[in-house]
């Protein structure tokens, strides 16, 4: 076997090891950008090559060297009021349903730096009221524990919240200079920020959720992942309650539980 041949299957059962633990999915066409990604993780942990990296990873012993390799694999793109669309029929047709609840619970299962969890903060004081923003908790998780720290600091940039219309940005977002922003204690205060692999199922919560934001995430996937982790979102759903996903990716096709209500909106109908 040449050293090519070796670094090839070195890749490929690292590429399988991440499948396993994350269920993020390279195909084939984008085998440079992990390529690019683990040699990130080899330069910073000193790894001379694929194998010493691999070995590592399949004895479990560092477990730091197994969170960099999931953090850098990971896309973390994401802003402040992405696909605003969806947002304002939830806003519509969602939150109205919501107003009397003695507590409002919303989860974004892939919030990456939190921009979507600030996002829905935002949505419902704007919706309901700040009283109502003083029932609501919306937790954050994400398997990368570089974006859950950015998000716990809710310090953002002029990219992030472009979007976010200027009454809005005026009143939860403050300028600190250099282009970044704080976001505004009333809204930090609704946020908690975890990290939490998708993978690992069923979901350890003790509430269920009113709303679960599952946005851009699930195309990373392959399909049995994703049928899985749309059933164990579904079990800390309660009855009634909402999925909300990217427009970009569709659930036809895959045996869910969930019923379509529009375009991204989904319903828990049966227990
Ligand atoms: C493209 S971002 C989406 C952020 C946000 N939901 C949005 O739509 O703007 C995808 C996020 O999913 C996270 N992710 C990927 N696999 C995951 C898993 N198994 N468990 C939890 N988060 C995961 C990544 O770390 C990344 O931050």
């Amino acid at each position: 076997m040449t050293a090519r041949d070796l670094e090839m299957e070195d890749y490929e059962s690292i590429r399988d090891w991440l499948s396993n633990r994350s269920g993020i999915h390279y195909p084939e066409h984008k085998r440079d950008l992990l390529r690019k990604r683990l040699g990130r993780v080899q330069l910073a942990f000193d790894y001379r090559d694929l194998g010493s990296l691999l070995r590592d990873l399949k004895s479990g012993a560092r477990a730091e060297v197994e969170m960099a390799v999931l953090s850098a694999a990971s896309t973390n793109h994401t802003y402040f009021y992405r696909e605003a669309d969806i947002l304002n029929r939830m806003r519509e047709t969602i939150l109205p349903a919501l107003s009397a609840r003695d507590e409002i619970r919303v989860w974004s299962a892939a919030c990456s730096t939190g921009d979507e969890v600030f996002t829905i903060a935002m949505l419902i004081a704007e919706a309901l009221g700040p009283e109502a923003l003083e029932r609501t908790s919306i937790l954050g998780t994400d398997i990368s524990a570089p974006v859950i720290d950015r998000a716990e600091q809710g310090i953002v940039s002029a990219r992030q919240i472009a979007e976010v219309p200027e009454a809005l940005r005026r009143r939860f977002l403050s300028p600190l200079g250099l282009g970044q922003y704080a976001v505004s204690a009333a809204i930090r205060d609704r946020c908690t920020f975890r990290r939490m692999n998708l993978k690992t199922t069923p979901y350890p919560f003790r509430n269920s959720f009113q709303i679960v934001f599952l946005r851009n995430v699930l195309y990373y996937f392959d399909p049995a992942d994703q049928i899985a982790t749309l059933e164990a979102v579904h079990e800390v759903t309660e009855p009634g309650g909402w999925l909300i996903t990217s427009v970009t990716e569709s659930l036809r096709g895959l045996p869910t539980p969930w019923v379509q209500q529009s375009n991204g909106i989904f319903q828990k109908v049966r227990p």
